[in-house]
């Protein structure tokens, strides 16, 4: 069985074929970072235009790269949310015609379990393991105990921490996107001369809050600023260092919470890290050493995987098509929130892709 997957939800456009072993058989991903980089974040509308425009295109190229014409797959697998609405319907748009065309079925798969599921795909990760997902739009644990079935242990109130990585950035005049810059300025500083906080971890619970962070910093920039005119480079890699740290410090101690949380009901598995900020080594390295603590396997898929793509989506549809839930119709809809967690109160945090809660 070959599956077509396709995403749009967010700035990458991408198409993948990957068969029902986890063999990726191409994955072809179109960056809109060009078209957003001057505005510092992604512009929803700049997105979805360009979705419409590149979804034909990659699907051919992902097709030409695999050697195979439409005959030969199983389904057409398609992010049907959550995300950025302008583009979610881009491609499900997309998608409902080739399945028209051509009588392919089609699949509309939760964007969140594509990156949930992904350890199972790169690393064969059996149920129940828990997941910790990590990026500009996510940021949230997840106890995954079926292909459909996903409880919430915690995740943030307001920003992702990519988000903040990337603000982090942009106050500092630093560029877009912000995680790699702003890792790159915290190799140099001292993360110990401006002391940021470290929100919610007096309360119990998985719940993380990054948005005060962010302000903290902003005022010790303004300080530095009024007192001497400007930043050197220096005070930025102190800021970024700084920023890394208490980032860092939240993620590990809500994740040691997590695990405990998660081994209590399921005992110590799998801890497995996805998003664009699981390439942050600081990070990782923390929620490693975290991991062996607490007796869990540490997975972390390779980063082209951990980002958004259109292999993950594929492998969303391949289980679904194996666990034998009935395929989508043309009433397939977009939804730009979609909860993995049908029963978890909903988070009050909206990131830059709307709120992923
Ligand atoms: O998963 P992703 O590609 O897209 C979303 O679904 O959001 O994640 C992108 C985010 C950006 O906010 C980016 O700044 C952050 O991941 N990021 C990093 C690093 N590399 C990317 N954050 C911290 N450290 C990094 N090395
Ligand atoms: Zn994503």
């Amino acid at each position: 069985m070959i599956v077509l997957g396709i995403e749009s939800s967010c700035d990458e456009t991408a198409a993948a074929l990957v068969r029902d072993d986890g063999t990726i058989l191409s994955s072809v991903i179109y960056d809109q970072m060009d078209l957003h980089a001057a505005y510092g974040g992604v512009v929803p509308e700049i997105a979805a235009r360009a979705h419409a425009e590149r979804l034909d295109l990659v699907t051919e190229q992902a097709l030409a790269e695999a050697g195979m014409t439409l005959g030969g797959i199983s389904a057409i697998s398609v992010t049907a949310g959550p995300g950025l609405i302008g583009g979610v319907v881009s491609g499900v748009m997309f998608a409902k015609g080739l399945s028209r065309g051509t009588g392919i079925p089609l699949i509309g798969v939760n964007h969140l379990a594509g990156h949930a599921l992904t350890p199972r795909m790169t690393d064969g990760v059996a149920f129940p393991y828990l997941m910790l997902l990590v990026s500009g739009g996510h940021c949230q644990f997840l106890s995954v105990l079926g292909p459909d079935q996903f409880q919430r242990l915690g995740g943030t109130i307001d920003d992702a921490p990519g988000e903040a990585f990337d603000k982090t950035a942009k106050l500092l005049g630093l560029g877009y996107p912000g995680g790699p810059e702003v890792e790159r300025a915290a190799l140099t500083g001292d993360p110990r001369r401006f002391p940021l906080p470290r929100p919610l971890l007096d309360r119990p619970g998985c719940d993380m809050s990054f948005s005060g962070l962010k302000t903290a910093l902003r005022r010790a920039r303004d300080t530095l600023v009024a007192e001497q005119g400007g930043l050197t480079q220096a005070d930025r890699a102190d800021l970024c260092a700084a920023f890394q740290d208490a980032t860092a410090d939240v993620l590990t101690e809500k994740t040691r919470r997590a695990m405990a949380a998660f081994a209590a009901e399921h005992g110590p598995t799998t801890i497995a890290v996805a998003g664009g900020v699981a390439a942050n080594r600081a990070l990782r390295t923390a929620l490693q050493d975290a991991a062996a603590e607490a007796g869990f396997a540490f997975t972390a898929p390779p980063l082209k995987l951990c980002t958004d793509n259109g292999a993950m989506i594929a492998w969303a549809g391949i289980e679904r098509l194996r666990s034998g839930e009935a395929v989508d119709d043309l009433t397939l809809s977009a939804r730009p929130r979609w909860p993995l967690d049908r029963d978890a109160a909903p988070l009050l945090g909206s990131g830059k892709k709307g709120a992923k809660g």
